[in-house]
């Protein structure tokens, strides 16, 4: 029986095109989403791919959205923790609100998510978690102290559960991507885009969701059930560790 996904923020940007990797490769998906109703009509009638609707920072809202997701489709054997947010701003002009928005979107979201799913791919003895964290999680990024600080969260996070996991079948490992050509980094100011960011990057250019998407694919398969705990760095050579 096809084995059943979950991928927030799964109808715009890398998480779409995670979405469409994981149901080209035979999975029944559930695509996250947390607001752009449009998008994710679009998204859904494109792929065929059910689309659900309810916040990663709000607790209830994921128990109520997995349980839906189960009815639906069955037990989540792969849950994609993709979906994030950026309020850039250097750190002496961030707002209480910026700092609280990202946190809990990018790293609350990520416990809130795996915490209604984990149980059961324990008692079942088979899962795949993998966290979409950041290269601005490994390396900082000016303007972004509260998206690195959430990021770096994120692997941390993924390191822990991943000792916890292992015993009982269940992976956990994050992907950072460096810059991906989606709506978020296209928000960037253009100027800084083109003679700040992309010459920081070997290869020349911002990468591609799909480029995501395949690793994803890859560590969801049972191919990479000896990778557990990993940080896979998708980023054009900006960044190594
Ligand atoms: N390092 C150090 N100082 C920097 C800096 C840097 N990289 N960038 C800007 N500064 C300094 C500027 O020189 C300036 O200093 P002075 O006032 O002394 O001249 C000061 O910070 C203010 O800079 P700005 O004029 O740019 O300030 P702003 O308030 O207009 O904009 C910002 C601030 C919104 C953070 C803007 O700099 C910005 O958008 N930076 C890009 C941040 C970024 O890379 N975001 C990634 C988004 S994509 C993403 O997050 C996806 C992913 O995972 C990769």
């Amino acid at each position: 029986m096809a084995r059943v996904a979950v991928v927030t923020g799964g109808t715009r940007g890398i998480g779409a095109a995670i979405s469409k990797g994981l149901k080209d490769a035979g999975y029944l998906v559930a695509a996250n989403f947390g607001g752009n109703e449009e998008a994710a009509a679009m998204f859904s009638e494109e792929t065929g791919i059910k689309t659900y609707k309810w916040s990663v920072a709000d607790y209830e809202g994921c128990e109520n959205g997995i349980k839906q997701v189960e009815a639906d489709l069955g037990p989540v054997d792969v849950l994609v923790n993709n979906a994030g947010i950026t309020r850039d701003a250097m750190f002496h002009r961030m707002t209480v609100q910026q700092w609280n928005d990202v946190i809990d979107t990018n790293l609350h979201g990520v416990f809130n998510m795996t915490h209604p799913v984990y149980p059961g791919m324990r008692e079942r003895k088979w899962g795949r978690i993998i966290n979409i964290s950041s290269i601005n999680g490994q390396k900082g990024q000016a303007g972004q102290t509260n998206y690195s600080a959430s990021k770096a969260g994120d692997l941390g996070f993924t390191k822990a559960l991943a000792q916890e996991g292992a015993r009982f079948g269940v992976t956990v490992n994050a992907i950072c991507p460096g810059y991906i050509a989606t709506e978020m980094v296209k928000a960037i100011d253009e100027k800084i885009l083109n003679e700040k960011i992309i010459p920081q990057i070997p290869v020349g250019r911002l990468g591609e969701p799909e480029e995501i998407a395949r690793a994803v694919v890859f560590l969801a398969s049972e191919d990479a059930g000896f990778i557990t705990g990993s940080t896979l760095s998708a980023n054009g050579g900006q960044f190594f560790v």
